[in-house]
């Protein structure tokens, strides 16, 4: 592992001053103009970094990471502590990008005030600078908004729900489905929500959405029409071990690439090709000589004692 582009090092700062850091106004003031705003899911310091630095202007500490990087059948497991792990590798590689933390199940389904606590330590022991829920919870969003945490709202298919759901399936499709989903971003936009992310509804639903509120939609399976479109990272490089999602576009194969490379090494230490010589340690040639010396010195003293 090379130790020079990691924290500590001069060059790995998260506070360089002559970055312009994303921000929610910052979000909001794209929306006004007409600017897309992208953004993906990281779980790590390695992937978040590469994402930051690719200029992604919003990362999401998904509980997606349950699934991806866990390896659970949904998202129901992952607790508070295992996400704030994970957003705190994530906010030590961010500098840009608006860093979000996904609530996971369980973290704020009781009082306000226990969301609110839970939301908190994203916020103080994380480093997130939001935290996104889902469901129209709006005495929750309002709670939030009060204690200074900026909060994102997730409507549509809403993966916390799965068994309520009975499976991961498209929402909205019907007037009265259509109706409420509206009436629920209208109501977290008036308690305070500073973005909505859509999930699984129909394109024509979420460019409703879009063009009543005044606050940007981030869409994942809801058509090109929002304001900004987000994956889960794992789905857009193909190292998610499911089938693909009509709307996970594949922009590479990190599973073949990485499968090859693996390989490849796994051939090189069988037939002794790697390391080389070249990546290998040497002795100076002085102690090489002086241990020389002492090896033919002490010699025929060893044979001696052998005979
Ligand atoms: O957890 C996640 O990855 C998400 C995105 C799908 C928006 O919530």
């Amino acid at each position: 592992m090379s130790i020079t582009n990691f924290p500590g090092s001069a060059n790995s700062s998260p506070l360089d001053s002559s970055i312009t850091k994303v921000t929610i106004p910052a979000l909001a003031e794209m929306k006004r103009q007409g600017k897309p705003i992208s953004a993906l899911t990281a779980y790590d310091y390695a992937t978040s970094r590469l994402v930051d630095e690719a200029g992604i202007d919003l990362v999401l500490v998904g509980d997606s990471l349950a699934m991806v990087v866990m390896g659970h059948d949904n998202t129901l497991a992952v607790t508070v502590d295992e996400m704030l792990h994970h957003t705190r590798a994530v906010r030590r590689a961010v500098r840009r990008a608006l860093v979000v933390a996904d609530m996971p199940f369980g973290s704020y389904h009781g009082t306000p005030a226990e969301g609110v606590a839970n939301a908190v330590r994203f916020i103080k022991e994380a480093g997130a600078e939001a935290v996104k829920i889902e469901g129209p919870r709006v005495a929750l969003v309002e709670a939030l908004t009060v204690a200074e945490i900026p909060v994102i709202g997730h409507l549509g298919l809403t993966p916390q729900s799965v068994h309520r759901m009975g499976g991961y399936r498209v929402q909205a499709k019907t007037t009265d489905a259509a109706q409420q989903i509206k009436a629920d971003a209208r109501a977290l936009e008036e308690a305070g929500a500073g973005l909505l992310v859509l999930e699984g509804i129909p394109r024509e639903v979420a460019a409703e959405i879009t063009a009543e509120l005044t606050i940007p939609t981030i869409g994942i399976g809801a058509g090109p029409d929002c304001d900004g479109q987000i994956l889960v990272f794992h789905d857009m490089v193909n190292l998610s071990f499911a089938p693909k999602a009509k709307f996970a576009r594949r922009y590479a194969d990190a599973a073949g690439l990485f499968r090859a490379a693996i390989e490849h090494y796994r051939e090189d230490v069988e037939h002794r090709a790697f390391p080389s010589d070249e990546e290998s340690y040497h002795l100076s040639s002085t102690v090489r000589k002086e241990l020389e010396a002492e090896r033919t010195e002490t010699l025929p003293v060893k044979q001696l004692r052998k005979a």
